[in-house]
């Protein structure tokens, strides 16, 4: 059984004896080696594969905390505003705890496998005409009333779930030299900036890809406009020598097919911190962790979009051998 993170790691967490942990499993999710794209980049390239978490993505690190204490706080119902990964996890880890789970996304802006998963797991979608940003701002309105308790990244126990990715990263390989992420809201590289300055070895240079379009990018998870968590941002990349780098769609697509022909199948958003580690002038020798964030089923659209068809062919040897060459 895999151990649920809030029991691995449960000294480094805001737990008590009386907290109800309320797990799927998540955490612990495997490093793999990335030949190919080490080849490339003239490093060291390791893959931190997030999309092995219960619901597919990191999310889940999170959430795992954000309800255990949405439960012991007798909290009556959660709410989010997501692009759809949040929501996911959100409803998943809502259901677990027996807790209600409302969900605010952009009307017409979250991938398909995502919106399956929310709806399949029982929880109260409505889809917002707007932005994820005006979504999230009538989230946090609604939270504010009291009627439910916010489990975006704003609710600091997301945070602390999730920087415990940084805690295995350590334990398993030591500290790289660099760790690349996608940049959306910026919650997930505030709690890596945690995780590592609390793990107490030394910070990786944070290298963060976001959008040169945040508003409209076809990477669907990081259409963000305006990130929450900027200002924190900011001072992780000081401290630690990081920075952002700018990339378009191109670069985004260019990273997600290549990972997916060669290494690891995500969603399209999750490309971004390979895209980012493209831009890492070659140095061999540097060990460059690349934070994969999301699984390819979340987004069967993009795949539907972005490669052809399959042919169709008669259950015919010779006809098969033909159309295979
Ligand atoms: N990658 C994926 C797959 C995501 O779903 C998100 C954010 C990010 C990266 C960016 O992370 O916001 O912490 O910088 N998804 C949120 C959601 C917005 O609603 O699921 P960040």
């Amino acid at each position: 059984m895999t151990q649920p993170l809030a029991e691995r790691y449960r000294e480094r967490l805001p737990l008590t004896s009386e907290t109800p942990i309320i797990s799927l499993g998540e955490g612990s999710t495997p490093l793999l080696a990335a030949p190919r794209l080490s080849e490339a980049l003239g490093s060291e390239v390791w893959l931190k594969w997030e999309g092995a978490n219960p619901t597919g993505s990191f999310k889940d690190r999170g959430m795992t905390i954000a309800l255990s204490k949405a439960l012991e706080e007798g909290v009556e119902a959660v709410v989010c505003a997501s692009t759809g990964n949040t929501a996911a996890s959100a409803a998943a880890y809502a259901a677990r705890a027996g807790l209600p789970a409302l969900i605010l996304q952009p009307a017409g802006a979250v991938a398909l496998g995502k919106l399956a998963q929310a709806r399949a797991l029982g929880a109260r979608v409505l889809e917002v005409r707007g932005s994820f940003d005006e979504a999230m701002t009538a989230a946090r309105e609604l939270a504010a009333r009291g009627t439910h308790a916010l489990v975006n990244s704003l609710n600091l126990y997301r945070i602390e779930g999730q920087k415990t990715a940084a805690f295995e990263i350590v334990e398993e390989l030591g500290v790289p030299d660099v760790l690349t992420l996608p940049y959306g809201g910026g919650g997930n590289t505030r709690a890596y900036f945690k995780g590592f300055e609390e793990a107490g070895a030394g910070l990786p240079r944070l290298v963060l890809g976001e959008s040169t379009s945040r508003a409209t990018t076809v990477a669907s998870a990081i259409r963000i406009a305006d990130p929450v968590h900027a200002k924190e941002v900011e001072q992780a990349l000081v401290r630690s020598n990081g920075s952002v780098v700018a990339l378009d769609d191109d670069a985004i697509i260019d990273a997600w097919r290549l990972l997916a022909h060669e290494e690891v199948f995500c969603e399209p958003a999750s490309a971004a911190s390979v895209a980012a580690a493209m831009t890492l002038p070659q140095k061999s020798g540097h060990r460059v962790v690349c934070v994969i964030t999301g699984h390819g089923l979340k987004d069967p659209e993009s795949v539907t979009r972005l490669t052809p068809p399959p042919l169709q062919v008669d259950p015919d040897p010779d006809a098969i051998a033909d159309a295979a060459r």
